[in-house]
C-alpha cells in the first residue's frame, strides 16, 4: 500500500512540473562552480597516498622524487644548516626583495650555471631572475615566450619528459610536440631518433631539452652525443630552452652536470634556463630557482628583464626570500660551497651505489632478462622497463609503490630494503 501511494505521489508531482531534485538543484545554484569538473587526482601523489594506506611493514615508496637518506628520512645538507645558521646570525629584516629577486642571488646561480668565467655573465648578456623554484621557471620562462617570442610558437619535448611540462604548455595554450629520446629496446638514448626527428624540426621553434638527469628515464646524452645535438639544433635554428633541476645530481659533480649547457653557449646557442635548487640542495619546500635568458648584448638583456619583471609583477609580486638567501650563503661562501659540494657527491654517490647494488641484487638471482640499463642511467630515476602488469604485481605482492610506466626512485632505495626490492623485481620479471 506505500509503495503504491509513494509511486501516486510521485507521479502527481512530475505531472506537475515539479523538481523531485530541486534541494540538489538549489545546491548547485548556491555556488558559483557549479560548472567545474572534477580534476584528475596527480599521479604522484596518488601513489604517495596509497602507500600511507599501505599498512604492511615491507613497504616501500619508489614513487616519490624526493632525495631520502639511507634510513629512508629526508635528508638536511649539512652545508644548508651552516647557512641557516647565518642567516639566522645576520637578524636580516623582512622587507620585499625586488621583483626578480635579490642581485647576489641572481648572480651566483648564473655563474654556477653557465661557470664562474662564462663569457655570458662577463659581458652581462644574461637575464637572471629569481623564481618559484623549476616549476615557476618553466611557467614563466615559457609565458614569456608565449608572449614574446615571435618566431615559431610551438616547442619540442622529448619522448617521455616530466608530466608537468605538457601540462604547463596546456595550460598557456603553447602547441608542444615530440621528438624520439628514449629507446624502449635498449633501455638508453636513442641519438639517431632524436637526431632524425630534431632534423625536422621548422626552423624556429622552440625545443626542451633536459639538462642532466632526464625524468623520467634517467638517461642522457653522453658529452659526444650533446656536441652533436648542439650542431643539429643550430643547423635547424632552434631555440634551446634547458631545464635544469638535477645539477650537481646526475654524476655527483655540478661542472660535470652542466656540460650540456655550457656546450651549446660555446656552440653560440641563447638559450633560455629554468634552475632549481630543490633536489640538489633539498630545498624542495622553500621553492627557490632561477630563469635566465641569453640575450646576445646587455641592451636586449635590460630589455627583457624589464618585460619579465612585469610579468612577475602581475604574478606573484616579488619572490620568497628565505630560501634565496640560503642558496647565497652556499654559493658565495668558499667554505660552505665546499661542503655543499660533498653533500651534493654524496646524495649522487649513495644513489649511483644503489644502483649498482639494485642490478647485482636482480642478476644473482638468476634473471635472464638484462639490467645493465640500472647503472647505465643517471640521477634519481630509474625507467626499469617494466610493464604496467608487472608494476602492478610489484605493488599488490610486494606493496612496492612506482608509477605504471615503470619509473622507480632510486632515492628510494636503500641498503635495508634493495634485496627485497631487487627479489620482487626479479619475481615479476622472470
Ligand atoms: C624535469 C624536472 N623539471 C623541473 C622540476 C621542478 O621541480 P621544482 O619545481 O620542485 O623545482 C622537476 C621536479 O621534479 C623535474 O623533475
Amino acid at each position: 500500500m506505500a509503495q503504491v501511494l509513494k509511486k501516486l505521489t510521485v507521479q502527481v508531482l512530475k505531472n506537475n512540473n515539479v523538481d523531485l531534485f530541486s534541494s540538489t538543484a538549489v545546491r548547485a545554484s548556491s555556488t558559483w562552480w557549479s560548472n567545474v569538473p572534477m580534476g584528475p587526482p596527480d599521479v604522484i601523489l596518488g601513489i604517495s597516498e596509497a602507500y600511507k594506506r599501505d599498512t604492511d611493514s615491507k613497504k616501500v615508496n619508489l614513487g616519490v622524487g624526493a632525495y631520502r637518506d639511507d634510513d629512508g628520512k629526508p635528508f638536511i645538507l649539512p652545508s644548508v644548516r651552516k647557512a641557516e645558521e647565518i642567516v639566522y646570525q645576520k637578524s636580516l629584516n623582512h622587507e620585499y626583495a625586488p621583483i626578480g629577486g635579490e642581485a647576489t642571488y641572481t648572480d651566483a646561480v648564473a655563474k654556477l650555471a653557465f661557470g664562474e668565467d662564462s663569457p655570458v655573465i662577463k659581458n652581462k648578456t644574461n637575464c637572471t631572475v629569481q623564481t618559484l623554484s623549476g616549476t615557476g621557471a618553466l611557467r614563466l620562462g615559457l609565458e614569456f615566450v608565449t608572449k614574446h617570442y615571435a618566431k615559431n610558437k610551438e616547442i619540442w619535448m622529448p619522448a617521455p619528459t616530466w608530466g608537468n611540462h605538457p601540462q604547463i604548455c596546456n595550460t598557456l595554450n603553447l602547441s608542444h610536440k615530440k621528438y624520439r629520446y628514449f629507446d624502449p629496446k635498449t633501455n638508453g638514448f636513442d641519438l639517431q631518433g632524436a637526431i632524425e626527428d630534431i632534423s625536422k624540426i621548422p626552423e624556429g621553434a622552440i625545443i626542451l631539452l633536459h639538462a642532466c638527469a632526464h625524468n623520467p628515464t634517467g638517461v642522457d646524452p653522453k658529452k659526444e652525443e650533446w656536441v652533436k645535438l648542439s650542431q643539429v639544433v643550430k643547423e635547424r635554428k632552434l631555440f634551446p630552452f634547458f631545464d635544469m633541476a638535477y645539477q650537481g645530481f646526475a654524476t655527483g659533480s655540478v661542472d660535470n652536470d652542466a656540460f650540456a649547457i655550457r656546450q651549446f653557449v660555446k656552440d653560440g646557442h641563447q638559450v633560455m634556463l629554468a634552475q632549481s635548487f630543490a633536489k640538489n640542495m633539498g630545498l624542495y619546500g622553500e621553492r627557490v630557482g632561477a630563469l635566465t635568458m641569453l640575450c646576445g648584448d646587455p641592451e636586449s638583456a635590460a630589455k627583457v628583464m624589464s618585460q619579465v619583471k612585469i610579468m612577475i609583477r602581475t604574478m606573484y609580486s616579488n619572490p620568497p626570500l628565505y630560501g634565496a638567501r640560503l642558496v647565497t650563503e652556499i654559493l658565495t661562501h668558499p667554505e660552505i660551497k665546499t661542503q655543499w659540494l660533498k653533500d651534493v657527491k654524496l646524495m649522487a654517490d649513495r644513489i649511483i651505489t644503489m644502483r649498482h647494488k639494485l642490478r647485482t641484487g636482480i642478476e644473482g638471482r638468476g634473471n635472464p632478462r638484462k639490467w645493465n640499463h640500472i647503472t647505465d642511467q643517471i640521477g634519481m630515476f630509474c625507467f626499469t622497463g617494466l610493464k604496467p602488469e608487472q608494476v602492478e604485481r610489484l605493488t599488490k605482492e610486494f606493496h612496492i609503490y612506482l608509477t605504471k610506466d615503470g619509473r622507480i626512485s632510486v632515492a628510494g632505495v636503500s641498503s635495508k630494503n634493495v634485496d627485497y626490492v631487487a627479489e620482487a623485481i626479479h619475481k615479476v620479471s622472470a
